[in-house]
């Protein structure tokens, strides 16, 4: 599997950012992990994460013919970038949309994803762990009956 993981805008922050909603960890602590899950599945990965609604198309299309698999965590963009959402349907990638925080039990802009509907799942509320989950369900695409329950070294 040549995996794509995209982070949006704000996401670099995480760990200072509102903490009590996206927790503490930093991103590169997040990406630490998700290297090491893939790592672990011989699943080659590369992360991206942009503020820049353009930066991500761009990043996409680049990135296109290499891979087979996108989870993406769009961010605020998750609510209106038609523009992100018609760049999925074009390179028409297995997607999964990835969120920390529950974005159903939080404001009502949040309820709505215009990205939902090129994706194949969304996973929402996990926290970090929303990342590993995502990739578990592309992989369960490829192998109907892998395991889904995510290893103990990651119940944490
Ligand atoms: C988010 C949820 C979005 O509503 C928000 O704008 C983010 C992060 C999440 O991971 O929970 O930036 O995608």
């Amino acid at each position: 599997m040549n995996l794509l993981v995209v982070h949006g805008p704000n996401l670099n922050l995480l760990g200072e950012r509102e903490p009590e909603i996206y927790g503490d960890l930093t991103l590169a602590k997040v990406n630490t992990r998700i290297r090491k899950f893939c790592a672990d599945r011989e699943i080659r990965v590369r992360i991206f994460q942009s503020n820049g609604e353009g930066a991500i198309i761009d990043y996409l299309h680049r990135n296109r013919k290499w891979a087979d698999s996108l989870v993406i965590n769009p961010g605020a963009y998750t609510h209106y970038s038609y523009a992100i959402r018609d760049a999925i349907a074009a390179i028409s990638l297995p997607t999964v949309e990835a969120h920390l925080s529950d974005i159903h039990k939080r404001e009502k802009f949040r309820r709505k994803s215009v990205i939902g509907p090129v994706c194949h799942a969304q996973v929402s509320g996990l926290g970090w762990k929303s990342y590993l989950r995502a990739i578990e369900i592309l992989l369960s695409r490829l192998s109907p009956h892998s395991p889904t329950e995510l290893p103990e070294a990651y119940s944490h």
